[in-house]
């Protein structure tokens, strides 16, 4: 049973894990454990409770609580903190009931209720079994006849057991340098991190792994989570003065309220967590499953190989220059065209367009129509880039309606790449947007589209807001999910790109919507490798496009590039015009080769075996569900010579069964290319892509 209930509470248990709490003896709804299942009911810890010794040892600070709101004394990071009408900001949160709701993903909701306002805040607890993950949301009700103010409203607190030494791992970057793993020593005090950009950016990404220090690729404890969201976040991991570490992650509260209404609800996002005592390794391969299986909108599909025209034509497309373009791409067995920026009314650089999504007449006199059906006719499909949720000043669109645009009245509006973002807050500008779409798609036979976004927020106002103006923060993002469910609802086979110049929107919430990420907009292959370490440890392979480009080539073999987008959902990006015959013809055979081997790197198990963030010489491995092939591919950048490298250890092998390894000699055991490993000698900046069969 994955809910179970006796008189100390409750226990969420997984395949491989367990999460229990329950009501202490002061009747707060208190953790008691996470970690490995245990095998009785009873081995689990009894809800801790702390009586006053010293006055500044305050019980509530103590208290490891599941869902603490500001108020009492208590001095932890607080998950929830409110006004009420009369001025009050302090909440009394008491257990009332719960009830289990059975299905495919058994729920627990346990009801709180304030002693004395009528304010009810409901915790969900979903239990992803299979998957070893826990989902926790929250939702809040005001039964009251006047208004409450949330201020901050966090998904989940998530408690580690007792350690002193946690270490936090998580990603950083910036635009063109997404997705670096950074490990810190959690000490007493809060680390923050968070997006204030209206979007999940590229600098953060609401994931954490946490570990005392010794977990490994394939070994040790990891307590790992994220947040489904794709605006502003926020993510406090607090250590105590009283050894308690906790991760809160929720909505972010900078310059956040919302007015609860009488009446009205609010749900948080969900927040889903795991636990693995089998490394960072097996903690991302939960996730990969979990969202493969779950999440993607287009479940068991495989991913096609695109080619994507933007490195190459920029924004001087027309028909013909897309053709020629085509032509090539279909010759090299690429599968669906995309036309990115540049095809719509007025668009000849970025300084006009954003807005009017109708073809541009002077380069597509015939409308996409044409374009489409060569392209088709090519034997390929054809996919288009948007940007709805932007608008350039120089615009039909912000002519006629300035006031959609996110802004103060009374402040200059800050420009980035030229544009303004529309506020999807609205539901004006959300009929817009979607009859603009809608009419793009039906009336074209779009099989692919790009969404991208280039540009985060400034005056973050929204004049005659129906209620608190920094609803915007939320409202905005809501808002966008409905545009975009609403045109996958009336176009489901549509499959779509989460872009934000490069990887600024990468997601879970963004991954119910778009299919596949573009991860970073730099597609230098040597850079690539690091970028692709790091969004491994979150998504899985498939959502992952990458183009093989003409960047880096004075050092980078054609081959390299593409070995490094082959780890991933191939895309071509390069100028296909600028290509010799003889690169034409081995982009064919990468090309050939990956539709062989994208069943395994798309839906198998991902092993990284040496980090490109840690090694020159690097290595990842995917292994097919039931074992029986696999494939791995070794990098080398630039190491200084003597460069000694050890072997690679294989992973993820029956260890019974035998296997060969393509280019070296013997069948041997699983176990032994796991063990003994094997040696791959590379030069600089040469890579090599070996197929692994069951004998
Ligand atoms: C940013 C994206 O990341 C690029 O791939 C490209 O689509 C440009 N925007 C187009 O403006």
């Amino acid at each position: 049973m994955p809910i179970e209930v006796n008189e100390q509470g409750w226990v969420l248990t997984t395949h491989r894990t367990a999460y229990a709490f329950g009501i202490n003896q002061a009747g707060l709804l208190t953790h008691r454990y996470w970690g490995v299942r245990l095998p009785r009911l009873d081995d689990y810890p009894v809800a801790p409770s702390y009586a006053e010794k010293v006055s500044f040892y305050e019980p509530l600070t103590l208290t490891p609580e599941e869902y603490p709101p500001y108020g009492g004394a208590r001095f932890v990071d607080p998950c929830l903190k409110v006004s009420f009408a009369d001025g009050v900001r302090d909440v009394v949160l008491r257990f009332e009931s719960f009830d289990v709701r059975e299905g495919d993903v058994p729920e627990l909701l346990i009801h709180l209720r304030d002693t004395f306002y009528p304010f009810r805040v409901t915790l969900h607890y979903r239990v992803h079994a299979a998957y070893d993950l826990v989902e926790r949301l929250v939702t809040v009700q005001n039964d009251g006849d006047t208004p409450i103010t949330l201020e901050r409203i966090w998904s989940a607190q998530w408690h580690l057991p007792a350690h002193e030494n946690y270490r936090l791992m998580h990603v950083t970057g910036r635009w063109y340098d997404e997705m670096y793993l950074r490990r810190e020593p959690l000490v007493q005090g809060i680390k923050v991190l968070e997006s204030r950009r209206l979007t999940t950016s590229h600098h953060h990404n609401p994931w954490f792994a946490v570990d005392d220090g010794s977990a490994r690729e394939s070994s040790g404890a990891v307590y790992f989570g994220l947040l489904a969201w794709s605006g502003n976040w926020k993510l406090s991991a607090e250590m105590t003065d009283f050894g308690s570490t906790r991760v809160n992650i929720g909505l972010n509260d900078w310059d956040f309220a919302w007015r609860l209404a009488p009446g009205d609800t609010f749900a948080t996002p969900s927040s889903f967590a795991g636990y693995s005592d089998g490394g960072f390794g097996r903690a991302s391969r939960s996730l990969h499953d979990f969202i493969r299986d779950t999440i993607l909108p287009h479940r068991p599909v495989v991913h096609k190989v695109l080619y994507n025209s933007w490195e190459a034509t920029e924004f001087a497309v027309d028909e013909r220059s897309q053709i020629e373009l085509a032509r090539h791409a279909a010759k090299m067995g690429i599968e669906l065209f995309v036309l990115d920026d540049g095809w719509f009314h007025g668009r000849n650089d970025d300084t006009a367009g954003l807005g009017d999504w109708w073809p541009d007449e002077r380069k597509f006199p015939h409308g996409l129509g044409t374009l489409i059906a060569q392209v088709n006719a090519l034997g390929m499909d054809f996919g288009l880039w948007v940007e709805p949720e932007m608008v350039n000043p120089n615009s039909d669109l912000y002519r006629t309606h300035p006031d959609w645009g996110i802004h103060f009245p009374t402040r200059a509006r800050t420009t980035a790449r030229n544009q303004l973002i529309l506020n999807f807050g609205r539901t004006d500008v959300q009929e817009y947007i979607i009859a603009q779409l809608n009419r793009l798609l039906s009336e074209n036979r779009i099989a692919f589209i790009k969404w991208d976004m280039n540009r985060n927020v400034s005056e973050p106002g929204w004049p005659d807001a129906p209620g608190d103006p920094r609803e915007l923060w939320v409202r905005h993002v809501e808002g966008l999910y409905h545009v975009w469910s609403t045109l996958r609802e009336r176009h489901p086979d549509v499959i779509w790109q989460s872009c934000s110049g490069g990887g600024g929107r990468a997601d879970l919430a963004i991954l119910r919507l778009a299919d596949q990420v573009w991860v970073s907009d730099n597609t230098d292959a040597a850079a690539r490798l690091a970028i692709q370490e790091g969004y491994s440890h979150i998504f899985p392979a498939n959502t992952m496009e990458a183009w093989v480009t003409d960047v880096g080539r004075e050092r980078l073999s054609l081959a390299f590039r593409f070995h490094v987008s082959m780890c991933g959902s191939l895309g071509v990006g390069g100028h296909l015009l600028h290509w010799t015959p003889e690169q034409r013809t081995e982009a064919a055979h990468w090309i050939a080769l990956y539709k062989e081997i994208r069943h395994i790197i798309q839906f198998g198990d991902q092993y990284r075996l040496r980090s490109p963030q840690e090694h020159p010489f690097s290595a990842v491995q995917y292994v097919s569900k039931d074992r029986s092939e696999g494939v791995l591919f070794a990098f080398r950048t630039h190491m200084p010579p003597p460069a000694p490298v050890g072997p690679l250890y294989l992973r993820g092998l029956d260890p019974e069964a035998q296997y060969e390894i393509e280019g070296l000699d013997g069948i041997r055991s699983g176990l032994a290319w796991m063990h003994v490993g094997l040696q791959l000698v590379l030069k600089d900046f040469d890579s090599t892509v070996r197929r692994i069969w069951r004998r």
